[in-house]
């Protein structure tokens, strides 16, 4: 009971002055109103119920959206080959990145990459997709690269389906979080983050990048629709009949 009582009671102080406040006001600036008196509790209770309400729509919301989405995890390596999957292809022409390691690097160095994605953290590992995009030198002084890149996904269940992924890479951190912005196929409408480690460096020019995608569909989308009525979104011809819809 106490902690309940105490609260409860925390309110009442609160409420109060604010309702006899507004009694007084509305006495002061009307005479029509019987505002003092019985006029107090009249304001009183509605506000409590008002707030009642607007917690408990608080409260469902999230909930409802939640039960309309289901969840979709992805775990992969990437593997970024510099010279060979990644290419520079605009060398910053300002002063020496101050601390992106390895040394030679200037702000605004961008870089495309076409990286190879596997199930395990070795090469040889199972092919699993391709991550297709660039990489900027973003940070004046951090050493942070901006991602912007889509996933090919090319094996499993989102066999044809892509994944964007975009975000702040803060190369020195052990873990960094990127965002889910979007998907196609079966992952139309994903939303989520990805966990994105630098798992080993081959090299100096091999770096294995380990990410974990946490993300959501919407249960409803196209994509399940089409599945539905017999088509198959991730194959050749359902990808075909994916655009036409979109044209
Ligand atoms: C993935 O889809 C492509 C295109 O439909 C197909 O050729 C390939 O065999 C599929 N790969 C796997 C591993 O299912």
């Amino acid at each position: 009971m106490g902690k309940n009582a105490r609260k409860r009671n925390l309110g009442l102080k609160k409420s109060i002055p604010a309702s006899r406040d507004r009694a007084r006001d509305a006495a002061m600036s009307s005479s029509c109103c019987n505002a003092k008196g019985n006029g107090k509790h009249h304001h009183y209770y509605p506000f409590l119920a008002a707030a009642a309400v607007i917690t408990f729509i608080l409260a469902a919301v999230p909930a409802a959206s939640a039960a309309r989405r289901r969840p979709v995890r992805l775990h992969f390596y990437m593997h970024d080959i510099a010279g060979e999957t990644a290419v520079q292809v605009v060398k910053g022409s300002g002063p020496l990145h101050p601390s992106m390691p390895p040394g030679g690097r200037h702000f605004g160095d961008t870089t495309v990459m076409d990286d190879l994605l596997t199930e395990g953290p070795s090469m040889e590992s199972k092919a699993v997709g391709r991550a297709q995009g660039s990489y900027v030198l973003a940070g004046l002084v951090d050493p942070v690269v901006v991602v912007t890149m889509t996933v090919k996904i090319t094996d499993g269940p989102y066999n044809g389906s892509t994944v964007v992924i975009a975000g702040r890479d803060d190369v020195l951190a052990e873990v960094r979080e990127l965002a889910v912005v979007g998907g196609t196929g079966q992952l139309r409408g994903a939303s989520g983050h990805v966990l994105w480690r630098t798992a080993e460096v081959l090299g100096a020019v091999h770096y294995v990048l380990e990410l974990d995608v946490y993300a959501t569909v919407p249960a409803t989308s196209s994509a399940l629709r089409l599945h539905a009525t017999n088509a198959t979104p991730i194959d050749a011809g359902g990808n075909k009949e994916t655009m036409r819809n979109n044209i």
